[in-house]
């Protein structure tokens, strides 16, 4: 079945006139790259997160990698981090000559980074801790800030499903040293490619403007306006500068994020009722409530735990066959081709449920574009496998 053919798509955007006029009056100014836009989209950014500082840039990758780079984490350096992830955390890690080392997670109804797993895994090569608020709902942010001031690690939240959702009292993206962001097509805040990085420590946001500009000290921006003429570098930096466009386009999905992220709140009760009235759980799936400990989850997944792989992949099948798109929330990243020598026998073992939830895991349909008749649609064909 091709794209276009979805009765139901995994994920949609909302977008509208509001982009379209935003996308026209960027194009119209004719400044494209960084500027004036992105600086209100950071202010904006950083307000709704409630942090100092929001620095935009291309895309959730090098959010964290800039994030890695201006942490100072260097060659040789471990970063403990979770194996139910996509894979930009792991990757950058490596890219920067760091080493990851997964620790497992609290379980199948809770896929967050165990704290306790955490401080099992730290030697004295341990330099940061990446957390990944898997589905919009927060990691045990409380317990993990304690381990990482006591043995003095940096903590960055890998925050690309948690947009605007908070827990423990705080937003996503308000705890660690750094946290990164996602704006991609699929994202609650979706620009198409983008991302940001939301810091309260004055010097790292200073380092992270920096890198994301081959460390120079003025932009072409402040050149234009003749606030200055030339500029020195100060750091080797890179060029992860988003433009006008997709700020403009964030600016309007920004305003539209606290309606959309309740609408998906509304969709996940409605499809968790709706499972209610199957006989699915006994039959051993897990629906886990991302969220529901009295946390405000952002809501980007609607997560289902089959119970097996093999059942797993009839569901997928059976939900393709009625038009219905679903996807995996993650591959396990030891078992990727560029990972597969480098976690050990035991260390893979120690991951043993991170491991199961990536066997069964199935992600279905959950989009402020979405109603009620969908969901039920989706259970129905569900309850069928
Ligand atoms: C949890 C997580 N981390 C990192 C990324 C990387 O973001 P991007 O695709 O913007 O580089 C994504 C997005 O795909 C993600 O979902």
């Amino acid at each position: 079945m091709s794209d276009a053919a979805w009765k139901i798509a995994l994920s949609d955007l909302d977008y509208g006139r509001e982009e379209e006029e935003a996308v026209l009056a960027v194009l119209r100014s004719k400044w494209l790259t960084m500027g004036a836009v992105t600086k209100k989209f950071e202010e904006e950014f950083a307000a709704a997160i409630g942090v100092k500082h929001a620095i935009a840039v291309t895309n959730g990758t090098d959010a964290l990698m800039l994030s890695y780079l201006a942490l100072g984490i260097a060659p040789g350096d471990e970063i403990i981090q979770p194996a139910v992830n996509f894979v930009a955390s792991a990757n950058m890690t490596l890219h920067i000559g760091a080493r990851p080392v997964f620790a497992d997670i609290c379980s199948l109804e809770d896929p967050t980074i165990d704290p306790a797993e955490i401080e099992k895994a730290i030697t004295s090569k341990t330099r940061a801790v990446v957390v990944m608020h898997y589905g919009g709902a927060s990691c045990r942010m409380p317990e993990i800030q304690e381990i990482c001031s006591k043995y003095n690690l940096a903590l960055i939240e890998d925050a690309c499903h948690g947009v605007g959702g908070s827990g423990y009292g705080r937003k996503m993206g308000a705890w660690g040293d750094a946290a990164a962001f996602s704006f991609f097509s699929n994202k609650n805040l979706a620009v198409g490619e983008g991302g940001m990085i939301t810091t309260d420590r004055d010097d790292l946001a200073e380092i992270l403007r920096g890198l994301r500009s081959h460390g120079m000290t003025t932009l072409t921006w402040d050149r234009h306006r003749g606030h200055a003429s030339t500029y020195d570098v100060t750091l080797n930096g890179l060029n992860a500068r988003i433009d006008e466009i997709r700020s403009a386009l964030g600016r309007e999905q920004l305003k539209k994020l606290q309606r959309n992220n309740e609408k998906r709140r509304a969709l996940a009760r409605e499809y968790h009722r709706l499972i209610d009235s199957t006989s699915l759980a006994s039959q051993g799936w897990i629906f886990p409530e991302l969220g529901a400990s009295g946390n405000d989850s952002s809501h980007h997944l609607m997560v289902a735990v089959a119970p097996d792989a093999e059942t797993r992949t009839a569901a997928m099948a059976r939900l393709k066959s009625a038009g219905i798109q679903t996807s995996i929330h993650y591959p396990f990243i030891p078992d990727f081709t560029a990972f597969r020598e480098m976690v050990s026998r035991e260390a893979r073992e120690n991951l043993a449920k991170s491991e199961a939830f990536c066997a069964r895991e199935l992600t279905l349909p959950l989009h402020p574009l979405l109603d009620s008749g969908d969901t039920s649609t989706v259970i129905t064909a569900l309850a069928k496998v």
